[in-house]
C-alpha cells in the first residue's frame, strides 16, 4: 500500500538500523533519504501516492485566490526592485508575490521557481498575460542553478531572490495531496510527487520507519514533546491496518491522548490546533527535506545574485529561521550533521554564536527579524509565525 511499491526486506532492514544508529537530525534525514533514494524498485499504480493524473490542475483552483503572500509590502520594501530589473521568485506558489511586483514595477522580469508542476502551470498561465516578463521554472531550490544555467543566466546576475518557504494553500487546500489534517485524502504530503513517483510520501514513512526513527522525525521537525507516545501508537496503529489516509493519522495520534486534550493546544493566535499539527508538519519537512533544501535554496541565491542584490527569506517556523539566520551571519553549514536545529538541543553551531560575527557575502538591511504586524495576522492568519529576513549581497 505504500507510495513506492514493494521494496526488500533486506533494504526495509538497513534502513532500520541505519535510523536506528543516527540518532542526530540531520544525520537521521540524510542516512533515510539516501536509502530512499537508492530505492527505486516497482512503483505501482495501486500505491496510496500515485500521481493525481494532468500536470495542469490550475483549472480547478480558479475559484479563489490560491494563496495569500504575506507580509508583502515588506518583502516589496526591502527588495526594493527597480524598473527593469531581474527579479528570482523561489517560490512561485500561487503567485502573490510575483503578481504584486509585476504590477508595481514597470518593465521588470521574474523568474518564477517552483517544484510544484500545479504552481508552474499557474506561472505560465501568467507569462502568457504577461508577455515576455515571466519565466516560469519547474524544479527544486537544489536544481536551481542547472536551470539558470540552461537559460544561459550567469551567476551574479541576478538584481533581487525572494524566498517564501514552506507550503502553499493552495497544496494545503487540496485534499488528494495529503499535506492538511482537517481535509480527509491520501497521506501524501509530497510537492512533487508528480516529477518523482519513487519518491516516498508521508503513507511510506509511517508505515515503513521503525519506532525510534518516527520518534526522532517528530521530535526534530515537529518539535513534539509527545513523540515517543504518538510514534508508539502509530506503530501500534498499522500492526491493523497501514495508514493511508490523513484523518486516519490524524485519529491515530489523537487515539494516544485522553478526548479532552486533542483540541487543548492553542497556536499563536490562541485558536485551538490539533494535537496532530506538529505531526503533520515534522512529516511534511521530512518527505520534502525542506531544511536541506532551504540550505541549497540559500546557497543559489548567494550564487546567482549580483553584488549590491537583495534577498528576502520569509520562514514560518524556528527550524527554518535558525537555519537563515545562520547562512546569513556566514556560519559554515555544509556539513550540516554537525548542527541540530531543535531549539532544545544545540550542536557545535552553538558556541559559533558567542559574539558578533559578519558574513563576508552578506549585509543585512535590518539587524533584527522582521515580524508581521497584528493587523496583517488578523487578516491572513498564515502569517502568525512569520519571519522575514533581509539582506544585501556584498
Ligand atoms: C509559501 S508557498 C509560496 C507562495 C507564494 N509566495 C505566493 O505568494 O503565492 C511556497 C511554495 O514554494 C514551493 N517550494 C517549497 N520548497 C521548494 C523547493 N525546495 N524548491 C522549489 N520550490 C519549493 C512550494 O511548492 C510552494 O508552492
Amino acid at each position: 500500500m505504500q507510495c513506492s511499491g514493494a521494496t526488500p526486506s533486506e533494504t526495509i532492514m538497513t534502513l532500520h538500523l541505519s535510523v536506528r544508529f543516527n540518532p542526530m537530525l540531520r544525520k537521521t534525514n540524510l542516512a533515510v533519504w539516501r536509502l530512499w533514494r537508492s530505492w527505486k524498485l516497482n512503483l505501482h499504480s495501486s500505491t496510496v501516492c500515485a500521481s493525481s493524473g494532468s500536470l495542469d490542475k490550475s483549472e480547478e483552483l480558479s475559484e479563489k485566490p490560491p494563496h495569500t503572500p504575506v507580509m508583502l509590502k515588506e518583502m516589496l520594501h526591502y527588495l526594493d526592485i527597480q524598473p527593469g530589473q531581474v527579479v528570482l521568485d523561489m517560490t512561485f506558489g500561487g503567485g502573490g508575490h510575483t503578481k504584486a511586483i509585476l504590477n508595481m514595477v514597470p518593465e521588470v522580469t521574474v523568474l518564477a521557481l517552483d517544484r510544484d508542476p500545479t504552481a508552474i502551470s499557474l506561472a505560465q498561465q501568467l507569462a502568457k498575460e504577461h508577455f515576455g516578463r515571466v519565466k516560469p521554472l519547474l524544479g527544486r531550490f537544489s536544481e536551481l542553478e542547472a536551470l539558470l544555467s540552461n537559460m544561459s543566466i550567469k551567476p551574479g546576475s541576478i538584481d533581487a531572490v525572494l524566498l517564501d518557504a514552506g507550503c502553499s494553500s493552495m497544496q494545503m487546500d487540496q485534499a488528494e495531496r495529503g499535506f492538511a489534517l482537517s481535509k480527509d485524502g491520501p497521506l501524501d504530503m509530497r510537492m512533487d510527487g508528480e516529477r518523482y513517483p519513487d519518491m516516498p510520501c508521508a503513507a511510506d514513512v509511517v508505515n515503513t520507519l521503525d519506532q525510534q526513527a518516527l520518534a526522532s522525525i517528530l521530535t526534530a521537525y515537529g518539535e513534539e514533546r509527545n513523540a515517543r507516545k504518538i510514534a508508539s501508537a502509530i506503530v501500534e496503529a498499522r500492526r491493523l491496518d497501514p495508514i493511508t489516509r490523513t484523518h486516519q493519522l490524524a485519529s491515530v495520534v489523537a487515539g494516544s491522548f485522553p478526548a479532552g486534550v486533542i483540541y487543548a493546544r492553542k497556536d499563536r493566535l490562541h485558536r485551538s490546533s490539533h494535537v496532530a499539527t506538529k505531526t503533520f508538519q515534522a512529516l511534511r519537512i521530512f518527505v520534502n527535506d525542506e531544511l536541506n533544501e532551504l540550505h541549497e535554496g540559500l546557497r543559489a541565491a548567494q550564487a546567482t545574485l549580483r553584488p549590491g542584490g537583495r534577498l528576502c527569506v520569509l520562514t514560518f517556523h524556528s527550524l527554518e529561521d535558525r537555519l537563515v539566520k545562520r547562512f546569513l551571519q556566514g556560519d559554515d553549514l555544509s556539513n550540516l550533521d554537525q548542527y541540530s536545529f531543535s531549539p532544545r538541543k544545540q550542536g557545535p553551531g552553538k558556541e559559533k554564536l558567542v559574539g558578533k560575527r559578519e558574513s563576508v557575502y552578506w549585509l543585512p538591511l535590518r539587524k533584527k527579524v522582521i515580524t508581521p504586524e497584528k493587523e496583517d495576522v488578523k487578516e491572513n492568519p498564515r502569517g502568525r509565525s512569520a519571519k522575514l529576513r533581509a539582506a544585501l549581497r556584498r
